[in-house]
């Protein structure tokens, strides 16, 4: 194991990007043990169910998410059969794993002295794997966490376009998602050429900003990609004034959109944590 999960370039490039540029990264993780699709097979078993997800891979870019269909295959199949399975699949939250949980904290601690100056303390630190078949495609949707995609295995593109651009994800749309709706987002062909797309080789990384809309293809062999999450002051903010705005428009209001990065979103944000805490101290239930 390496002892620096960043060179000094992969960690200036973090540093001229972060919080809101997306852009490539490199990384040291490549050809690590715990990515092995074996070490990935036993993860999957020692994992909650919930915390794994598996379907088809072969998806337009804009996808309904019920119209997503199951694989028919085992988690281990899955896995194993990953080259010739046309399938995409994710395991989440693999913190939940010491051994992940070690790897996950030793690549976000390198980074938390260029984060904690800029959108505050790293919160809620979470690492998804995805093991995806080749040509797989992550459909078009955005993200609430601050993320860096390492590649560790096989190719892929990810486009990745603007955030905070509304015809891309209208207000309503980023408030139904802070409401509990669902990260898909119904994509355009006229979007196309607002996105910039970016290839993953292992070794390459990409840092995406917080709901920043992507969607992803595989290249021609099976891919697994690191994905190192974590929330902040900033983005809980963010999060926090699109709800505030969704209640004002439930009042006949139409308000602003929040504003991103450096913009800290305060007052709506303050004023819907104090809305929710009434709420709950009103209705418990
Ligand atoms: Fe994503």
């Amino acid at each position: 194991m390496t002892d620096q999960m960043f060179d000094g370039e992969g960690r200036a490039a973090f540093a001229r990007f972060y919080p809101e540029t997306a852009g490539p990264v490199t990384h040291r993780l490549a050809g690590h043990p715990l990515f092995e699709l074996d070490a990935l097979v036993r993860l999957a078993g020692r994992l909650p169910g919930a915390s794994v997800e598996r379907n088809l891979g072969d998806l337009p870019i804009g996808v309904d998410p019920d119209a997503v269909r199951a694989n028919g295959l085992s988690v281990a199949d899955t896995i194993r059969s990953i080259e010739d399975n046309g399938s995409w699949m994710v395991l989440k939250s693999v913190e939940q794993d010491p051994d992940y949980r070690a790897l996950l904290d030793a690549v976000l601690d390198e980074i938390e002295p260029l984060v904690v100056p800029r959108t505050g303390a790293m919160l809620k630190r979470e690492g998804f794997i995805f093991v995806s078949s080749p040509d797989a495609v992550t459909p078009f949707h955005f993200d609430p966490e601050h993320n860096i995609l390492l590649q560790m295995r096989g190719t892929k593109t990810m486009t990745v376009f603007p955030a905070g651009d509304e015809e891309l994800a209208g207000l309503e749309r980023h408030e139904r998602f802070h409401m509990g709706g669902h990260r898909n987002l119904p994509y355009s062909d006229g979007f196309a050429d607002r996105g910039v797309a970016h290839r993953l080789t292992p070794g390459r990384a990409i840092h995406v900003p917080v709901k920043a809309p992507h969607w992803v293809r595989n290249g021609p062999e099976p891919s697994v990609s690191f994905s190192v999450t974590w929330r902040s002051e900033w983005s809980f903010r963010e999060a926090y004034a699109h709800g505030f705005n969704h209640l004002t428009r439930r009042v006949g209001i139409t308000p602003k959109a929040p504003g991103r990065f450096p913009r800290q979103n305060h007052a709506k944000s303050l004023a819907y944590r104090a809305i929710s805490r009434a709420k709950r101290a009103l209705d418990p239930t």
